[in-house]
């Protein structure tokens, strides 16, 4: 359908399912105002064409009764000189011109030395679920194609694609994908996340005042530094668990940019997208540009329910198993155990003691091909070291099958060791400038992926991997930021940090399209590359390196304000742990490590036979609520962090499954204080009429009634006895029929 016309009737309503209308998703237009209604869960989302042919922002928040129409959308009045409409109207998605000196959402330069773009609205177009509106300049030959697709989890995508309609080239200085705009007002506070290797997924929160807060990577990557996700609640009014929250998060894993503004005039504005540091890109005659997609919802529940619309929203429109994910398999790494020093025996070896525990993943780490030793070299030559495996994969993949498991490999694709075959053949594959030292970062460079020859290399050395041997499963590692990023020969070498990260989606996805049974696990030094881009084609994250079951606690609590449980891997393994030194009894770690798609990454030929016995008995649990964890509804009780008056020693999770037929409670104690009792357990998300029969994994932590009423165990709570340091229990709980 396309609509040219402001006096064209239409009304257009999609639904996403089978559920009634009102319940999921909705578009609504109304030409005679010019304007557009998206409803998405219990969110509206209303935009409009004012006055000067803008497209606005002219509503974000609590779902509107159906029919509601707003007033038409105005550009605000010159407030005074100094504060011109476009800078004072919540503009969708403003071109720098007209006076803006706010963040722009698109600014090019055109050869005739025009910088200024004024978007006006030129058209509307539905295509399925997704509302384009197109906006040109006045002047020049551009085009912007504004995209809205609304789903049902209560999430809204928008994105942008920037069109050259003339005949020469224009040349792309910043792109977002969207501009957010929240309702004028004071009193906003705001959630980011942060972090360094091993120290991922730290959570932060502070009024949003006055100014401008920028998150962004130059890394080349997502980055452990910061994550592309927000969250902006009320000051007075936004908990865990009630107020309002407008949330969103970026797709993309190349360089980014997020910039939060609160203007002088309480305009808050949420601009993500390309970040425009050391950024270029030429459209030619005809030629577009996609911005990632930049998500975003609302909830009146507070960020706990936040953070469930963003997970549910993962598993069932962004993960590769969409909508049907299936649960992750518990996965035996020997990374920490081993290191470098893999061998067909030494595999073999604890692959048949990771078989007797209930493992049913086992995943050969670094160190399996070319010359490595250590991470001096060898990156870029993947094929098999035969001083290690002198009979190649095969035999430890048989054995991995016959001990009923499947089989993963560690890869590292887009580096090179400059001690490696690769590197000596091609030194011109990496990034680098001409006569420039080429940085090292873990002995390695990074290949120059936007190249079409490198990613042929790539793809047909991993291709040729998986084709070749029974391979379930690759940990695609990524191992350093980048450096030097030069593009020799390019028409314009600063397109590298766009084309690099398309093409690193594009193999993943010829891949996966060859081997459909193939997962994928994002891992960049831990939690370096994780964001909603790779996420849709990778199956599983590593959040962290930290593998301290303590250290994990936090970074865990962090993750999940952004990301599922599901895709949130984490190993138990041994004491005291690599990186704290700190000792933490077995139970806690597996505990700990429960929390999402539980491994193990010990050494197991140094656990003695109670630890093997109870390692035994913690698998077994898991597999009981592993379904619940992984696709059920999380609420997080208590924080591990020193939050809302509590001190975070006493910290508990709580899963709900699906259709509320389990619950699981995970409790941990870091330390008691001055004798006092573990605080009493209030649950959430449960049935209020239902009785639960309640199943405790030690029967001595949990000493009240067998059968217990939602009501009741969500108003006068649960009592458990944790003691001491480090101590943990978990409780399941089944609704009765
Ligand atoms: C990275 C990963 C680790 C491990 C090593 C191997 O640091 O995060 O889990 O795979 O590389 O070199």
């Amino acid at each position: 359908m396309m609509f040219h016309s402001p006096l064209a009737r239409f009304f257009l309503a999609v639904c996403a399912t089978t559920l009634p209308c009102s319940a999921q998703t909705s578009l609504h237009s109304y030409p005679e105002r010019m304007q557009w209604s998206i409803d998405a869960g219990e969110m509206s989302y209303v935009i409009g064409v004012n006055d000067q042919k803008m497209l606005q922002t002219l509503y974000w928040g609590p779902k509107l009764a159906s029919g509601a129409i707003l007033p038409a959308a105005q550009m605000r009045p010159e407030r005074a000189s100094f504060d011109p409409p476009v800078a004072t109207t919540p503009l969708e998605y403003a071109g720098w011109g007209g006076g803006l000196f706010l963040e722009p959402a698109l600014k090019v330069d055109s050869p005739n030395g025009d910088r200024t773009l004024v978007l006006q609205y030129a058209e509307a177009h539905q295509a399925g679920d997704v509302l384009e509106i197109t906006l040109r300049d006045a002047t020049q030959p551009v085009a912007v194609h504004l995209f809205y697709q609304a789903f049902p989890q209560g999430v809204l995508a928008r994105w942008s694609r920037i069109e050259n309609l003339g005949k020469t080239p224009l040349r792309i200085e910043q792109a977002a994908s969207a501009t957010w705009n929240l309702p004028q007002a004071k009193g906003y506070e705001w959630s980011w996340l942060t972090g360094q290797w091993g120290g991922e997924w730290q959570l932060h929160s502070a009024p949003l005042l006055t100014g401008t807060q920028v998150l962004e990577s130059r890394r080349g990557s997502t980055s452990h530094q910061t994550n592309p996700w927000f969250s902006v609640g009320r000051t007075d009014e936004t908990t865990e668990r009630s107020g309002p929250v407008w949330f969103g998060e970026l797709g993309w894993s190349g360089n980014w940019r997020m910039t939060v503004e609160d203007t002088a005039l309480d305009n808050v504005r949420i601009t993500a997208g390309y970040n425009p540091f050391d950024f270029g890109y030429i459209l030619d005659k005809g030629e577009s540009l996609e911005t990632p997609r930049f998500y975003a919802g609302y909830t009146q529940h507070g960020n706990g329910e936040a953070s469930r619309i963003l997970h549910r929203f993962q598993r069932e429109a962004i993960l590769p198993t969409h909508p049907d994910p299936k649960p992750r398999p518990i996965i035996y790494n020997s990374w920490e155990a081993t290191e470098f020093d893999v061998n067909e025996a030494g595999q073999i070896s604890l692959a048949e003691k990771a078989a007797k525990l209930g493992i049913e993943r086992f995943v050969i780490d670094d160190g399996w091909f070319g010359e490595r030793k250590n991470d001096h070299a060898g990156l870029g030559d993947w094929q098999v070291n035969r001083t290690k495996f002198p009979h190649g994969l095969k035999p430890v993949i048989d054995r991995v099958h016959s001990l009923g498991m499947d089989f993963g490999l560690w890869v590292e694709p887009e580096m090179v060791n400059p001690d490696s075959d690769l590197y000596r053949k091609h030194p011109d594959w990496v990034m680098s400038f001409p006569n420039r030292q080429r940085t090292e970062a873990r002995n390695q460079l990074v290949l120059n992926l936007a190249r079409p020859e490198v990613k042929e290399f790539v793809f047909g050395f991993l291709d040729k991997l998986v084709t070749e041997n029974d391979i379930a499963f690759l940990k695609w590692d990524y191992n350093r930021n980048w450096s030097e990023p030069g593009w020799d020969g390019a028409p314009e070498p600063k397109e590298i940090y766009i084309r690099y990260t398309q093409n690193l989606y594009e193999i993943l996805s010829r891949l996966r399209a060859k081997h459909p049974k193939l997962e994928i696990e994002s891992c960049s030094g831990g939690g370096g590359r994780v964001d909603l881009g790779i996420l849709r084609y990778t199956d599983e994250v590593w959040p962290s390196d930290n593998t301290d079951a303590l250290d994990r606690l936090s970074i865990q609590d962090g993750f999940t304000h952004a990301y599922t449980p599901e895709v949130m891997v984490a190993w138990v393994t041994d004491t005291p742990n690599f990186l704290d030194k700190r000792s933490i009894p077995l139970q806690f770690r597996f505990l700990s490590a429960m929390q999402g798609a539980l491994g193990v990454g010990g050494n197991l030929n140094h656990w003695s036979e109670t630890e093997i016995d109870t390692s035994t008995r913690l698998i077994g649990f898991y597999k009981t609520v592993r379904t619940t964890v992984q696709h059920g509804q999380l609420y997080r009780l208590a924080s591990p962090q020193p939050v809302d008056g509590q001190t975070g020693d006493a910290s508990q999770v709580e899963y709900v499954a699906q259709d509320g037929s389990q619950a699981v409670v995970l409790a941990y104690l870091r330390s008691q204080r001055y004798g006092l009792p573990y605080p009493t357990i209030q649950l959430q998300g449960l049935d209020p009429a239902a009785t639960y029969r309640i199943h405790a994994l030690d029967s001595a932590k949990y000493k009240g009634e067998q059968t217990v009423q939602g009501s009741v165990l969500m108003g006068a709570g649960i009592h458990l006895s944790l003691a001491g340091d480090y101590d943990s229990t978990a409780v399941v709980l089944e609704r009765l029929p």
